[in-house]
């Protein structure tokens, strides 16, 4: 049986005294969650503060990107290693932000998947296809490449130290969420590509939903067979609705 994990992708919103604010609220209602792991993944600067405000609970702290890089003349970029000795648990790597604003390829996720994994860090690797691949039909193809392009890299093997993330991109920030069944469908045809290499890693994977998910829509999604939890953006910046979706896998 999988574990729901609900993982809250803060993006670029923050500050010192908010996110005091808002980790304090999520902790002070995680004696509710009963069946969900958490984790949430602040600004760089901000992941030591972070890690200290969750320190002794069961919270994991995540990182929303790294470098496919360990060391050397990269101006600006952060190291897998890096995020490990400060903390995080989990790196979140190809988000479609990350792919659309700032060209990041198939190729440059999987190696910082890659190097995510290299640093001892749990990638979260989304994909997921944009409004107009889903209007012309290639929604499974787009995802099967984006997929294709970490397991040719790192081996069937290494995704069960993973976690992916469908997010379909024309519902991240819309508030338009893919309905239950349109998300189930594309999580099962990743698990069943996934199993075609190694069912054992099928069976064990956490596939996330990323995508306007909020309190009143998430326990139907986490209901689906294939769907173990969560990626959220806007709702995991208000205490109440991102512990609303950790309570929904109760
Ligand atoms: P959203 O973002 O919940 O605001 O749609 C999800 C994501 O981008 O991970």
């Amino acid at each position: 049986m999988r574990k729901i994990l609900v993982a809250g992708n803060w993006k670029l919103n923050g500050s010192l005294a908010g996110n005091e604010a808002l980790v304090s609220g999520i902790l002070a209602g995680m004696s509710n969650v009963q069946n969900a792991d958490v984790a949430v993944c602040p600004p760089y600067p901000y992941l030591p503060q972070v890690r200290d405000l969750l320190s002794g609970s069961a919270v994991k702290l995540g990182s929303q990107d790294n470098s496919e890089h360990e060391q050397g003349a990269y101006t600006g970029e952060v190291a897998a290693p890096m995020l490990k000795e400060i903390g995080c648990h989990y790196a979140i790597v190809g988000h479609s932000e990350r792919r659309s604003l700032y060209g990041e390829t198939d190729a440059i996720t999987a190696s910082k998947f890659e190097a995510a994994q290299k640093a001892g860090l749990v990638p979260i690797l989304c994909v997921g296809e944009l409004l107009e691949e889903r209007e012309n039909g290639t929604t499974e193809e787009v995802v099967a490449r984006q997929l294709d392009a970490v397991v040719d890299l790192v081996g069937i093997a290494a995704m069960a130290n993973s976690v992916i993330a469908y997010e379909p991109v024309w519902a991240i920030g819309t508030g338009k969420t893919a309905s239950p069944e349109q998300a189930q469908a594309v999580h099962e045809f990743i698990r069943s590509r996934i199993a075609a290499q190694d069912a054992g890693v099928a069976e064990g994977l956490q596939i996330l939903y990323g995508g306007s998910v909020k309190p009143d829509n998430a326990a139907e999604l986490f209901a689906k067979p294939d769907i173990d939890g969560g990626l959220i953006g806007g709702a995991s910046l208000n205490a109440e609705d991102f512990l609303g979706i950790c309570t929904a896998a109760n």
